[in-house]
């Protein structure tokens, strides 16, 4: 039985050993807080990495019952940032070393039974620790605190210590199983489908920790259809039930070709983005909703179907959510260039096989990342990487990123950071150039990034090179045929040390901001799915905001097969997709102003415009999109589907903004812990477009159930903003009010239900 314990913490920024004995009365003029838990709640622009490094401590008091005695009860922390100490009623039961995968500790034999109990955790978020990521200069902020779940498990002595489930495309099953002291046991298995019935059956039998079970009506788990089955195993002892485990998995197989990753034996063209697990103001610290957001937001909004989780193994929920949805992931150990000394590396295998061990199961895994992200070659260390990863997970590859080309490849695939997009050139370099084994399959793990830093503030020029850098490096992946997937650097903006981004503490890499609003760039990705209609202009059609009034190209982000563009209300042309990026399954539709002297002069203007004009009868220009000293139009950009208008956007003069805000959900559970709602922001014109210098200051007031979590105010920038709210452990209604100036603009009303614990409480 698994007991949430995330509530009435006892928090210190200061660590001492006296935690351990202090009396009651001193710990309760401790701050009492909830996890997950950040040491410092950070602003959001120059945020500083000196802040959140120090040795905390967090207590939480246990009344065990007295029939727990006899059993197994352990103790998991999920995510403890970087070091933590278990301390079991004054006795210390290990450090672990690893910010990102979960730490479990055996309290049994140090409890007191019947009695109440202290856990103390000793926390060490500082960045001198001798562990990955640290030894050099980093980009993202690592943070500190409990920032995932933390809870008991209770177990019969005989129980599961592992299970792993290796199913296939021919709808078998392969499970290793592990238990302590299970030799005179007997085992009994069961699968059930999505909705929970039996499609197989394991009868009792005596225990074995390897057998197979075969599931014919079966279906399989692939990116569209992500069908998942759970696995339910007993341990029995002459008729009585010791240990169960459920485990969630779904039938499929990963192979690599030259030619990229083959599921079930199809080749799937991996399309995703690099993520961090951070959020503004909590650093790490966000609960299982946000992360599930983020899945849903990579593959819903941006139509993704892959994600490379950079840096480190991130959150169960995240990947869970993946699982779900379909959207593929390769995970990697913590690191960012540097490889420190022999008990550093030990801790990075070690960190490995936490990595396959505790993340096997998930079948949205495709790929084990097994070198320090962006570090030198290094054979001795990384052959022991790869046993790892291989010894405990024949059924997966293991890659490894560089920005190295034709390094030493110990992996199964070569992954790389390309680079080599500025912007007026190629796009990507051939895999031949990169890897030194072309039989195997190779990955662009980054690109863009820190090439083209684009603020969601930054001037429409600007932004909209962004965008097409992201279609560019896309388009020129694709017209090799051998490049297995691409990963684009990143999914959002991200607080990062003093030695990258702008001087404020943030990298500017994102096609979403920190709050997850899309800048122009996420429109290139959104564009490539099929499930939505997509219409994106990338303008307001400003003339006053160009160089010389002159709007130059209009960048148009569309599924649609065309776009009807009129000029108030008249017919102004039919413009097709771009031949530039033919590659692409919607490449972006760019629509030149006839008039800009570029279009007018250049031979190659004439040219582009024949063979465009050639190829599908569409136009690339339009007569003239507005010049000094003349009424400003007012545009529709009607985009075509199969002879039909599937989406409409119209551009023209803003006559008056209001706010608009989308947020996750309107009800939140109060259970396993805390709960949070995402709140996104936009100052939007008359017709629907975000009014990009609205930079206006918001100010949020929660009442009831809900509370603000990180500051109560915020200014927008490029005219998008954020708001969180959290449960307080108060069940009901609860209302957050944002005002833009001194005017409510919205209401938000939640619905707040505070979640029973599935057992009695253990207090
Ligand atoms: C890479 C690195 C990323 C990020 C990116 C910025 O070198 O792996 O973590 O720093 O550059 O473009």
């Amino acid at each position: 039985m698994r007991y949430q314990i995330n509530d009435n913490w006892y928090y210190t920024d200061h660590y001492t050993g006296s935690l351990n004995s202090m009396p009651k009365e001193r710990l309760e003029e401790l701050e009492q807080v909830r996890i997950p838990h950040t040491v410092k709640e950070l602003p959001m622009h120059y945020c500083n990495e000196k802040d959140y490094q120090m040795v905390s401590g967090y207590v939480r008091e246990l009344d065990i019952p007295g029939d727990w005695e006899g059993r197994c009860v352990t103790l998991t922390l999920e995510g403890a940032a970087h070091q933590a100490e278990v301390y079991c009623n004054g006795t210390s039961l290990g450090v672990h070393g690893c910010g990102y995968t979960a730490f479990e500790t055996d309290l049994s034999e140090h409890l007191r039974y019947g009695h109440r109990n202290r856990i103390v955790v000793r926390l060490d978020s500082r960045e001198s620790l001798n562990i990955p990521p640290f030894g050099h200069v980093v980009d993202y902020m690592t943070y500190g605190g409990l920032y995932r779940p933390v809870y008991l498990e209770v177990r019969e002595k005989t129980h599961f210590t592992d299970i792993f489930v290796m199913p296939d495309d021919r709808k078998h099953l392969e499970v290793q199983v592990q238990a302590a002291g299970a030799q005179d046991c007997q085992i009994r298995a069961c699968v059930l489908d999505g909705g929970g019935e039996a499609v197989a059956r394991m009868e009792e039998q005596k225990f074995q920790d390897h057998f197979h079970m075969h599931v014919p009506r079966a279906k399989l788990w692939d990116t569209e259809h992500p069908n998942l089955y759970t696995l339910r195993l007993e341990l029995l002892r002459y008729g009585k039930v010791l240990d169960e485990r459920e485990v969630r998995f779904g039938f499929r197989t990963i192979g690599m070709k030259p030619d990229g990753c083959y599921l079930n034996g199809s080749r799937v063209q991996i399309r995703g983005l690099d993520r961090h697990q951070s959020w503004p103001y909590m650093g790490y610290a966000a609960p299982e909703r946000a992360q599930r957001l983020d899945a849903d937001i990579l593959r819903y909004e941006l139509g993704c179907n892959g994600v490379r989780t950079s840096h480190y193994p991130q959150s169960q929920a995240f990947v869970d959510r993946c699982d779900e949805i379909g959207l593929l992931v390769f995970t990697e150990i913590p690191g960012w260039q540097h490889i420190g000394d022999d008990a550093w590396k030990d801790q990075a295998v070690q960190n490995v096989e936490e990595m396959v061990l505790q993340y096997r199961n998930h079948p949205s895994i495709f790929l084990w990342g097994v070198r320090i992200n962006e570090s030198q070659d290094d054979d001795s260390f990384y052959a022991r990487t790869v046993e790892a990863a291989h010894r405990l997970d024949p059924t997966r590859p293991t890659g490894g990123v560089r920005y190295l080309r034709k390094s030493s490849l110990l992996e199964d695939v070569y992954t790389y950071n390309d680079f080599v997009h500025e912007g007026n050139n190629r796009g990507c370099i051939p895999k031949a150039e990169a890897t030194p084994d072309p039989e195997k399959a190779y990955f662009i793990t980054e690109y863009n990034g820190h090439m083209f830093p684009t603020k969601a503030f930054d001037d429409e020029g600007h932004r909209r090179e962004h965008a097409l850098r992201h279609a560019c490096v896309l388009d020129a992946a694709l017209s090799h045929g051998d490049i297995g997937g691409t990963f684009g650097w990143c999914m959002f903006d991200y607080n990062t040390h003093r030695d990258f981004g702008s001087g404020d503490r943030i990298c500017y890499h994102g096609v979403l901001d920190m709050f997850r609003n899309p800048k122009p760039a996420a429109a290139v990705y959104a564009s490539q799915q099929e499930e939505r209609p997509v219409l994106e202009v990338a303008s307001a059609m400003n003339i006053g905001d160009h160089p010389a009034g002159r709007l130059g190209e209009v960048a148009v982000f569309t599924n649609g097969d065309k776009v009807r563009l009129y000029r108030n209300g008249e017919p102004a042309g039919e413009y097709g997709p771009s031949l530039r990026y033919s590659h692409l399954p919607h490449p972006p539709v760019l629509i030149r102003d006839s008039m800009a002297p570029e279009s007018r002069a250049s031979a190659k203007g004439w040219l582009a415009k024949l063979r465009e004009k050639l190829a599908g009868g569409t136009k690339a220009e339009t007569q003239y999109m507005g010049s000094w000293g003349e009424e400003t139009a007012s545009w529709t950009f009607e985009a075509v589907k199969d002879g039909k208008p599937m989406a409409s956007v119209t551009v023209e003069p803003v006559e008056r903004i209001h706010l608009e805000a989308l947020c996750d959900t309107d009800t939140l559970v109060d259970g396993d812990t805390w709960d949070m709602a995402t709140i996104r922001l936009r100052a939007a014109d008359q017709n629907g477009n975000t009014a990009v210098y609205a930079n206006d200051v918001l100010h949020f007031a929660a009442e009831g159930a809900v509370q603000v979590e990180g500051p109560d105010f915020m200014a927008l920038e490029g005219g998008m903003g954020g708001c969180y709210v959290r449960t307080t452990g108060m069940e009901g209604e609860g209302k957050l009010h944002i005002y833009r100036g001194r005017e409510e603009e919205i209401v938000l009303t939640f619905r707040v239900q505070a979640k029973q614990p599935a057992v009695p409480s253990i207090e």
